[in-house]
């Protein structure tokens, strides 16, 4: 084998940009060398905690953990872009906060709030930071020192960038419609399992071969579109949003237009339709292969029975709502994420 030719300071320091956009989408590099203060403290009881983590930049460790063996230039332009670049901008802190049901026996509630706070970091820290504007500005730092270098989004950088702009549109979606809030119920109409939640659901889909070339999917009650979103940059198949509420159908336009700057967009494997997806002149269900409805309004709202009825024979429903008319004309799938799937026998 040929032995590698050396690499150029300009190489080596365009290396070093590519790594640290990889890294930054990386809960565990944040944790170490950038949010490195952290308080912790049960609130009120064993049942509820809470992490609130601090930017303290360890910033002669995090140079040497990626220039490693790289020479003056490089770490000097890295300390620079530290400096000028990425320290200024960065959220200062992060909070979360968890609970665990009241059903946890007392002596387990506290590890089991300090896990999940742990996951909650992980799924979390990443999506706070601004991370398109870091991916972009590392690229181009490091196309400018060696252009054939430059690679692609990674999943884990793209994962990143979908949990941020999944963050602010649901931010923007609170704050401009404020009817979103459901007064008789006191939650919001528009929920959201998250954006770690939806790449999981679409992984077991396609492990599951639910989700292949040409499936049509349906996200019934599709919000801001970020299921929609996952399904289009995770898997080869088709996916169609009906959402009845405009302004969030506008949100989700936006959101798909976001993530086309990091990852080539299909449009003829996106549609978005708003309107009540219960009028069948709005949208015909038994054109779809599979069908997700997540709703944590009431009951009443949206029903297995009234989606099963106009899907095709074959389809499947992946639902928090138990068929009841249905029950017997449908066979039981194993669980997607945590939640029921459903497969129509019978009309
Ligand atoms: C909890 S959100 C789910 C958002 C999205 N599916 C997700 O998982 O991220 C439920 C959405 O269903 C919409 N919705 C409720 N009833 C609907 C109906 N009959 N037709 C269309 N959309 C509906 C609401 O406006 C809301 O945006």
């Amino acid at each position: 084998m040929p032995e590698p030719s050396p690499r150029t300071a300009p190489q080596t320091t365009a290396r070093v940009f590519l790594e640290l956009r990889q890294a930054l989408a990386d809960s565990a590099f944040l944790r170490r060398y950038i949010y490195t203060e952290e308080s912790a403290r049960f609130l009120g009881s064993t049942y509820k905690y809470g992490i609130h983590l601090k930017v303290r930049v360890q910033e002669r460790a995090l140079i040497r953990h990626l220039c490693r063996s790289a020479g003056a230039e490089t770490t000097n332009e890295l300390q620079t872009f530290l400096a000028r670049r990425l320290i200024p901008s960065l959220p200062t802190e992060f909070v979360t906060t968890v609970d665990v049901p009241s059903s946890v026996p007392t002596d387990q509630a506290g590890d089991q709030c300090r896990d999940l706070a742990e996951q909650s970091i992980t799924r979390e820290l990443p999506a706070s930071l601004p991370y398109a504007h870091y991916f972009m500005e590392l690229t181009r730092m490091a196309a400018r020192r060696d252009a054939r270098c430059v690679t692609p989004a990674r999943v884990e950088e793209f994962s990143a960038y979908l949990g941020h702009c999944h963050r602010n549109t649901m931010a923007k979606a609170r704050h401009r419609h404020p009817e979103l809030w459901d007064k008789t119920r006191g939650h919001y109409v528009l929920d959201s399992r998250g954006t770690s939640f939806a790449i999981h659901f679409v992984q077991q889909l396609l492990r599951q071969k639910l989700l292949n070339q040409g499936t049509r999917f349906l996200d019934f009650g599709s919000g801001i579109g970020t299921m929609i979103a996952t399904v289009h940059y995770y898997s080869p198949a088709h996916a169609t949003g009906i959402e009845q509420h405009p302004g969030l159908n506008r949100l989700a336009h936006c959101l798909l237009r976001k993530l086309s700057r990091l990852k080539a967009y299909s449009p003829a494997r996106v549609s978005l339709k708003t309107g009540n997806a219960f009028q069948p002149e709005v949208i015909d269900l038994s054109r779809y292969d599979l069908c997700y409805v997540y709703s944590p309004l009431g009951i009443d709202v949206i029903t297995a029975d009234a989606v099963l009825e106009r899907l095709r024979v074959g389809a499947v429903l992946i639902s928090n709502r138990r068929p009841r008319r249905f029950h017997d004309r449908v066979e039981i799938l194993p669980e997607i994420g945590g939640i029921a799937a459903y497969r129509k026998v019978a009309p």
